[in-house]
């Protein structure tokens, strides 16, 4: 049997920066805490929408890949932000991409959504059932932001990244996953009133809204010891570890797992600083970079650690191939804008009002 392995990577970051000082005029916050609580400076705000940063980043995953779209027998979109319920947003991708024989589904396991994703495409195109699957995380998060509360506005940011999941000759690839779910605590981290039970009271836009500590403290627990256990899977240790890439949610949750596994800070990528927390879109994007800077050898033995809204926790060990680098470059890239990340964030602020 061959394995599945990754064979192209991408990202789509939107252009418009929203930094800590616009915020700190749209809230009650400052750098220096958004800086010293989170690690985080800076987050994107998309002018398109959530199928077509997905989209861009998808073309770049087929490109390195070395793919035409036509050759992807199923398209999955793992966010909680798609552009509308139905169709889903990998229904649009899949047009936007012109991957015309795909199948196209949504898959919401919000921040943990990836790697949900990425085991959906290994174990598909492990039985032989799938050939190629291109999975994308996207998000437009700043959409569901209500830029009034500083709890949850400074954490969030938009964009994509994706893969190619594809049979190969080489050894490697998924050796160990583990996906998991808590429903209990979906009240600790969600959008409510986004869906069927109807608008929030007083008629507010649906919004995140968070328990911020609890949801920090279930984060270090479960990523720390998902990835514990799929390490154990694996029949490897920490030792064995080339780079963990966890779900990009704060600085201080990211140094809190790796000190619980024991991990040297080293080996950690880590890119929030620039994005925030783009849920789903995460660690796809950290991948992208990760390869981009050289930080992922022939063979890398990658921990992926993720966690989010549900609750829902992902962890995985992957074995990375022989190529690092892509085989085709796409020139895919969103329409340009002017507007500033302040500009675009203005029917937030209708919506919500203006704090601070
Ligand atoms: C949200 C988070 C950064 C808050 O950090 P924290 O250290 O737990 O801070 P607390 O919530 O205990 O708040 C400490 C103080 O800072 C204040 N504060 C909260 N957000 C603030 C902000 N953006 N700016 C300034 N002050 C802020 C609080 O009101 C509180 O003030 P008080 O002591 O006067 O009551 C942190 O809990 C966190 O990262 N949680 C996980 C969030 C997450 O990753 N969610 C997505 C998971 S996928």
């Amino acid at each position: 049997m061959t394995a599945p392995m990754i064979t192209g990577w991408g990202k789509c970051l939107p252009p418009a920066v929203l930094s800590n000082a616009d915020l700190e005029r749209l809230t009650d916050t400052s750098d220096a805490w958004i800086s010293t609580r989170t690690g985080i400076k800076g987050r994107r705000i998309s002018h398109a929408e959530t199928s077509d940063l997905a989209a861009v980043a998808g073309r770049h995953a087929l490109a390195a890949a070395g793919l035409s779209p036509a050759e992807i027998d199923l398209v999955i979109v793992a966010t909680c932000t798609p552009d509308r319920l139905v169709p889903s947003a990998a229904a649009l991708v899949q047009a936007k991409v012109g991957a015309v024989r795909a199948a196209a589904l949504d898959l919401n396991a919000a921040c943990s959504g990836f790697l949900y994703g990425l085991v959906v495409a290994d174990q598909m195109v492990r039985t032989g059932s799938m050939r190629r699957v291109l999975v994308i995380g996207a998000e437009k998060l700043h959409f569901f932001l209500d830029f009034t509360d500083r709890a949850t506005s400074v954490l969030f940011g938009d964009g994509a990244g994706a893969v190619v999941v594809e049979p190969s000759e080489e050894e490697g690839g998924l050796l160990s996953f583990e996906l998991g779910t808590d429903g209990t605590a979906a009240d600790i981290l969600c959008i409510a009133g986004s869906g069927t039970e109807g608008a929030p009271a007083a008629e507010r836009r649906p919004r995140v809204e968070m328990e911020g500590p609890t949801v920090f403290r279930r984060a270090v627990e479960a990523m720390g010891e998902a990835s514990a256990r799929v390490l154990e899977k694996a029949g490897l240790t920490v030792a064995d570890v080339d780079l963990l890439i966890p779900h990009q949610a704060n600085r201080r949750i990211v140094e809190a797992t790796a000190r619980r596994l024991g991990l040297d800070e080293g080996k950690v990528m880590v890119n929030l600083e620039a994005y925030g927390n783009t849920s789903a879109a995460s660690i796809p994007i950290a991948l992208a970079e990760a390869l981009e800077a050289g930080r992922v050898g022939a063979g890398a033995r990658l921990l992926f650690a993720a966690f989010g809204g549900g609750l829902t926790w992902a962890a995985a060990v992957y074995r990375w191939g022989a190529r690092v680098a892509p085989l085709e470059v796409s020139e895919a890239a969103l329409p340009p804008t002017s507007r500033s990340g302040r500009d675009l964030l203005e029917p937030n602020v209708v919506f919500y009002g203006k704090g601070g």
